[in-house]
């Protein structure tokens, strides 16, 4: 079995790297970490960074996990290639380009590209927001699925991934007591499907909703509450099209919690009535 212990970031190609920059900064409220290499750092945490956004494909798309210790990463190579799947060694300029110290390269059995690091980098500095978003963690990401029970067992059989509930045959799952870490949505081909940043209140979404609507960005969802996690919600386009979600208030679950099943419908993902324009979230 392979240990996550912490989800730490998402690795984004984009075609203006200089437009993504822009609205991660002025817009989402990350703070730009570093630049160069064609490549920038951004964060809403404490921790090195969140998001790399890097010139090349937006369709290139990586998750990155956390293994505890190089023994793990090793671990974690021979049981992913036991289970026939095919592993990748990072160099050493590719472990400096993901601020980490080594890392391991896979693909979900729908195509997802993820790293496993393996002593990522910690940040001296506070996070120092550009716009005041009361984020406070970068906290969980939607992957794609052309099978979801398959991926499910993928991630729970091979991984410490539990299911936390389903909507329909979709699991959001985590490692530790978060509710959903990654959730897994059915679609035809893979990518990850939402980045999700906590914020400390309501009050940070309503903001940034009336922020949003000012400036004509386009909101997918919410304002909100999920009915599987309890946690308020806002999702909205962010660059190359990719639908990032504040939220705040998300549930913990402990052992002894039980997933339960939701049906497919609107009212699984939200309990106040707002209705999803998110492509994999729609019920009819
Ligand atoms: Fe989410």
């Amino acid at each position: 079995m392979i240990e996550i212990v912490d989800i730490r970031y998402c690795r984004l190609g984009t075609a203006d790297l200089d437009g993504a920059v822009r609205f991660a900064t002025e817009l989402i409220g990350l703070e730009l970490v570093d630049r160069g290499n064609g490549a920038a750092y951004v964060r809403g945490d404490d921790r090195d960074h969140n998001i790399c956004y890097f010139e090349g494909d937006p369709a290139d798309q990586t998750l990155g996990l956390e293994v505890r210790a190089f023994d793990d990463l090793a671990a974690a190579e021979a049981i992913l290639q036991t289970a026939g799947v095919e592993t990748r060694r990072g160099s050493d300029d590719e472990a400096e380009a993901r601020r980490c110290m080594g890392f391991i390269n896979f693909k979900d059995p729908t195509g997802n590209s993820v790293d496993l690091v393996v002593r990522p980098f910690h940040s001296g500095n506070r996070y120092f927001a550009s716009r005041d978003a009361g984020i406070c963690e970068f906290s969980h990401v939607g992957l794609k699925t052309t099978d979801a029970p398959r991926d499910e067992a993928f991630w729970s059989t091979l991984f410490n991934f539990r299911v936390n509930d389903w909507i329909g045959s979709a699991p959001l799952m985590s490692f530790d007591q978060v509710h959903h870490r990654i959730a897994l949505f059915p679609t035809d081909h893979a990518g990850l499907q939402h980045i999700n940043f906590q914020t400390e209140s309501i009050d940070d979404i309503m903001r940034s909703y009336y922020f949003f609507r000012d400036r004509q960005i386009r909101i997918r969802f919410g304002p909100g509450r999920h009915a599987t996690s309890n946690a308020m919600f806002l999702y909205y386009d962010g660059p190359d099209g990719m639908t990032y979600e504040y939220s705040s208030g998300v549930r913990m679950v402990d052992e002894e919690w039980r997933p339960r099943q939701f049906p497919f419908t609107a009212e699984s993902f939200c309990v106040w009535g707002s209705r999803p324009d998110i492509d994999e979230f729609q019920t009819d």
